[in-house]
């Protein structure tokens, strides 16, 4: 019997479950692989992780570090020198790493220093600023990763002029289209969420902020509470509130209750997620994979940062970005309700075949 190519997958925050939910689900379709999950465990609430792999019927992890909290550089030591120990024993054939986060870098460097392939799954990706965690995350990872994935044909032109050879680089689309198409009949059902938030009409703005350049600036996160007050004397704004906010907020001794206009909720699983997003009027968010649901959904945009890595969305008028500018973000409120769907027709992120695609490739490697 032909030995099975084992890929040794490193997944830790939200974003990444959603990504990997497709992934896993093609690799045990495919009789030649075999996948060995770890969770570094940088989200660890049942809100964060567990409700994802529920709903998105991810399989449950081989190994979770329980590696979550802590500063930037700690968290990333922490998680590289456990991740070394666990790739040591679990002998994969090629590590699988997604996206920006620092699970993401953390099991590239693991890696790369005991000379396993790596592929990168959401390659090429940039906001050209290099004060974003997310961004130093990228660059390292892109540039020691020997098949590198590239959602985008933006991605793989940045790829290229950072001068990385082309034979590494594979544009398949969007893991995230693949997902929002296989769940989108599934998103009905979860319509309950309407009644849980006295929603009697779906004229809303769905809002989330989590980044750490807005959430480490109090001015900045004032800003933004303040642009959605003022949406909120409008129009319902619902907002799923990020545990990494809620410490801010505390720390910052603002109360969120001053806020009357803006209904805060604790964080919600992927398919209350859709159907949220799915019928708002408008999405306002600092999230990169909300900036591409929203366009998956035809629901206008506005980011609430001053660059983006899908600019392609900025290009066709989908999203429009706004910074923390209490007076941008209820302007961008205003021009979104005049958009019309035509804006959404160009299908920028594949055909919901990126993971099919993928996992071909994967099985091209020799397993060792
Ligand atoms: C991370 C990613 C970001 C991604 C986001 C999605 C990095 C550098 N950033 O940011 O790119 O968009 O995930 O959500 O990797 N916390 C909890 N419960 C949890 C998870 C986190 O309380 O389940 C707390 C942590 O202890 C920490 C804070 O929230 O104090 C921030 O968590 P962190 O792991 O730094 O990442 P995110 O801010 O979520």
């Amino acid at each position: 019997m032909v030995k099975q190519m084992r890929i040794l997958s490193v997944i830790g925050a939200r974003p990444q479950f959603v990504k990997a939910s497709i992934v896993s689900l093609r690799i045990k379709e495919h009789h030649a692989l075999e996948e060995y999950i770890v969770h570094t465990g940088q989200h660890y609430d049942a809100n964060m992780s567990d409700i994802f792999f529920d709903e998105l019927r991810l399989p449950k992890p081989h190994v979770n570090l329980g590696i979550g909290g802590g500063e930037q550089g700690a968290q990333t030591g922490r998680m590289l020198e456990a991740l070394e120990r666990t790739m040591s024993e679990a002998k994969p054939d090629i590590v699988l790493v997604y996206g920006d986060t620092n699970s993401t870098m953390a099991g590239a460097l693991a890696a790369v220093k005991l000379h396993i392939p790596i592929a990168h799954v959401e390659s090429g990706l940039r906001s050209f600023n290099r004060l974003m965690p997310e961004e130093i995350n990228r660059v390292v990872t892109d540039h020691i990763s020997d098949i590198l994935f590239a959602p985008t044909c933006l991605a793989v032109d940045n790829l290229t002029r950072e001068g990385i050879d082309h034979k590494k680089i594979h544009l398949v689309g969007d893991v995230m289209y693949d997902v929002a198409m296989l769940f989108s009949k599934h998103a009905d059902m979860h319509a309950k969420v309407y009644g849980d938030l006295e929603l009697s009409g779906k004229d809303y703005v769905l809002a989330t902020v989590h980044r750490a350049e807005n959430t480490e600036d109090r001015g900045r996160l004032v800003g933004i509470l303040e642009g959605l007050q003022t949406i909120g004397a409008h129009m319902a704004v619902i907002m799923p509130l990020h545990p990494r906010t809620r410490k801010k907020l505390l720390e910052y001794g603002i109360d969120i209750k001053r806020y009357s206009k803006i209904k805060v909720i604790d964080p919600i699983g992927y398919l209350d997620m859709m159907v949220l997003e799915k019928n708002a009027k408008l999405i306002a968010t600092d999230s990169g994979g909300m900036q591409k649901e929203a366009y998956f959904y035809k629901v206008p945009c506005i980011t609430m940062r001053h660059e983006t890595e899908w600019s392609e969305l900025v290009q066709c008028h989908a999203n429009e970005l706004v910074g923390a500018d209490p007076t941008r973000i209820v302007n961008g409120f205003h021009s979104a309700l005049g958009k019309t769907e035509s804006i959404f027709e160009a299908k920028l992120y594949g055909e919901g075949d990126a993971a099919v695609s993928l996992v071909s490739r994967l099985s091209e490697v020799q397993a060792s």
